[in-house]
């Protein structure tokens, strides 16, 4: 375990915007290109750092409230009409975290075209919502079964009809700047758009400590649980019964709290899977958990490829996995898991068994019990761990309880 805890603020940050956009290979990269064609208009711009930093992060998670597949589909088809309900969702998740709440309303204001602002375009939130709206049409106006080089005039365009009603005049003059070499349009059809940004991108020097990852963690917990209002605290009740059964077992401080930080991503990777398998009541078919077992692969993939977080991929992603090897998608076992991802195991079964479900009530402690027992007796979960949750029953799941209380408030009092 490295002893300080930094991580690069564009690698998360890209990793994350990355696995919003896993489902769907028609809209894979996204938000990326979108911060691609931002961050280039904003260099002609000539931002400093700081501004451009902010206006990147805001474009680059600027969907961030379209949390389904279905939702971000129907986007893509410019089915606009209910366009505001994201972009409230997005505002309100900003809100959330210290770092982004500053670009809260650039957000919120993403499809507003410039016949609706009052202020003038040296408002840096007009100014910003400005460049992503008209980033965000040109991303998905390019035709991504066509050469970049036969479409780029006609996507150039179509741009500029937006001039003066939806898109400021001296924006549209940043993005023909920015657009007038072959390479800037070469650059936004290149696969490899995430090292680009990485390598090039605003972030290059951005380390940040364990405190921003665990406020980006959170964020990203709600993102996956708010898809479903039936599972809409499930990450937060995982990370709270991961966090206290570490820290009874004697983990240090800094592990519990990596440890939450793994609780609040290890189903990340539910973002790939559409929400009509994830609410079906009851069992799912052959096809189904199929695709349902792919969830935890893109947990690890995403979370392993951010430099610095191996631990925490490995404590959160291999949940699944059974210690005689059964388990999914990567057939460890008693030989590969270590304690981390035993406690995520029995933390993520625990934490089920005790909520509510839209087929059947929260059960009781016997009940949950006797079920964890029996895994633990078939050699799916750690025994030891098991029995530690039985030793500390009320006060794990009154912690859980407290945590999911008060995910199920922000979500009920601001996203239902
Ligand atoms: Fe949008
Ligand atoms: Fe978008
Ligand atoms: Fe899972």
């Amino acid at each position: 375990m490295q002893r300080s805890f930094t991580i690069n603020l564009g690698n998360i940050i890209l990793s994350l915007s990355n696995a919003m956009d896993l489902a769907n290979p028609e809209l894979s990269q996204h938000q990326l290109r979108t911060a691609f064609i931002v961050w280039e208009m904003g260099r002609v711009a000539n931002l400093n750092q700081q501004s451009l930093e902010n206006l990147f992060s805001a474009a680059v998670l600027h969907d961030i409230g379209a949390t389904s597949v279905e939702e971000m589909e129907a986007l893509h088809r410019f089915e606009e009409n209910d366009a505001g309900e994201h972009c409230a969702r997005g505002w309100l998740l900003f809100k959330s975290v210290p770092w982004l709440a500053k670009e809260a309303d650039t957000v919120l204001h993403h499809h507003r075209p410039w016949t609706a602002w009052d202020e003038s375009i040296e408002n840096p939130t007009a100014f910003n919502s400005q460049v992503i709206l008209l980033a965000d049409h040109v991303e998905r106006w390019v035709d991504r079964g066509q050469y970049i080089l036969h479409q780029h005039q006609k996507v150039i365009q179509k741009a500029r009809e937006m001039t003066g009603h939806t898109i400021h005049p001296q924006v549209m003059e940043l993005f023909q700047e920015a657009s007038n070499r072959e390479e800037f349009w070469l650059d936004l059809a290149a696969p490899r758009m995430y090292s680009l940004l990485l390598n090039r991108g605003p972030y290059k020097k951005a380390d940040v400590g364990l405190d921003v990852v665990e406020d980006t963690a959170k964020l990203f917990c709600n993102v996956i649980d708010f898809r479903s209002r039936f599972t809409a605290t499930h990450s937060s009740g995982v990370a709270a019964a991961a966090k206290l059964i570490a820290q009874l077992h004697g983990f240090t401080r800094n592990e519990v709290r990596l440890m939450e930080i793994a609780g609040n991503l290890h189903d990340i990777g539910k973002m790939a899977v559409p929400n009509r398998i994830l609410e079906k009541p009851g069992k799912l078919d052959e096809a189904e958990m199929a695709v349902m077992k792919s969830h935890t692969y893109h947990s690890y993939e995403v979370i392993n490829s951010i430099n610095g977080m191996q631990q925490i991929a490995e404590w959160a992603a291999f949940h699944h996995e059974k210690l005689d090897g059964t388990g999914y998608p990567f057939h460890h076992d008693r030989d590969s898991l270590n304690l981390g991802s035993r406690i995520m195991s029995v933390a993520d079964v625990f934490t089920a068994l005790a909520e509510e479900r839209p087929y059947r009530e929260s059960l009781g402690k016997d009940k949950v019990m006797s079920i964890l027992g029996g895994m633990a007796e078939r050699d799916h979960l750690d025994r030891q761990f098991v029995a530690l949750v039985g030793d500390n029953y009320s006060q794990i799941s009154q912690q859980v309880v407290t945590q999911q209380a008060k995910a199920g408030e922000f979500y009920q009092d601001e996203f239902s």
